[in-house]
């Protein structure tokens, strides 16, 4: 506990102090969006022409991500005139480096006027309609990671002690991420996400459980930042591509390689999405 608390006040003086850098170096900023890409999403950042960009190494206070698939790049983009930041890369919290690194992003993105929170994520497919490569809008969430991010003093002053969670995921986003898939021919589900602290995939004992309590798919990664979100304010949206289907349900044994092989294949349908969406977002003042 006491651990918790340290880390959650050197949380803040040290996102003061990103801040502070970010708007030295990159000068006039007000991002209205900040996208999280998860594994297989970094790439969507090809499509959005040249900006500013850093390694999360050079910006103080954040630590370098260590997956594969995680590049760990900071950018800030334009649409439509607009800017958003995209954060090619996460931290996760079987690294071992505890709730710290994993809200920085979040609570950066809060310091610099962010009001909306774009997660990525590959995820393993429970339901039944689900094919590999398929697209999911996160409706809902379970925690099953072991513990929870908002543990410590209140991280913001617009965080409430005790957050309501009844709506996570902003519907208005969630139905324009929907309508941009269909106008692109891009099929998305929408569905419940259930977070496990990994970093072993699951038993099939185990999805056949989750599949009883309602998950349809499953991932290591993306609840602790929308509830940080969620409990700050922010409009939260999340999208996951569908790398595998989960044990069990595959007959084939899982690996990181065969979640980035899919999530490659996926790539160009990803790519429409995102910056469909994002242009929708900026254009329609829903940020
Ligand atoms: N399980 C957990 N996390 C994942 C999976 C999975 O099957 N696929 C991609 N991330």
């Amino acid at each position: 506990m006491a651990e918790t608390v340290i880390s959650a006040e050197r949380d803040k003086d040290s996102v003061t102090e990103a801040g502070a850098f970010l708007s030295e170096r990159w000068g006039r900023l007000d991002p209205a969006v900040c996208l999280v890409c998860g594994s297989g999403w970094g790439k969507v950042v090809e499509d959005f022409g040249s900006g500013e960009s850093l390694s999360y190494s050079e910006i103080p206070g954040m630590s370098q991500t260590t997956v594969s698939g995680h590049a760990g790049n900071l950018h800030l983009r334009e649409l439509g005139n607009k800017q958003f930041l995209v954060f090619q890369g996460r931290r996760h919290f079987y690294e071992g480096v505890g709730w710290g690194p994993i809200r920085f992003p979040i609570l950066l993105a809060k310091e610099l006027g962010t009001e909306t929170l774009f997660l990525t994520n590959a995820a393993g497919g429970l339901s039944p309609s689900f094919k590999v490569a398929d697209l999911m809008v996160l409706r809902d969430h379970l925690n099953f990671m072991p513990g929870n991010p908002l543990i410590g003093p209140v991280l913001h002053p617009d965080s409430p002690r005790f957050p309501d969670q009844s709506q996570v995921y902003d519907p208005e986003l969630r139905r324009l991420l929907c309508e941009v898939g269909e106008k692109h021919g891009v099929r998305i589900h929408q569905g419940s996400y259930l977070a496990l602290s990994g970093p072993a995939f699951e038993t099939p004992a185990e999805i056949s459980a989750f599949a009883k309590l309602g998950a349809d798919a499953v991932g290591m990664s993306t609840v602790p930042e929308a509830m940080l979100g969620n409990a700050l304010g922010m409009k939260v949206v999340g999208l996951s591509c569908i790398s595998n289907l989960a044990a069990g349900i595959s007959e084939e044994p899982l690996s990181h390689d065969d979640v980035e092989k899919a999530s490659a294949e996926a790539l160009p349908k990803m790519k429409r999405v995102v910056r469909g969406f994002l242009e929708e977002l900026l254009a329609q003042g829903l940020d």
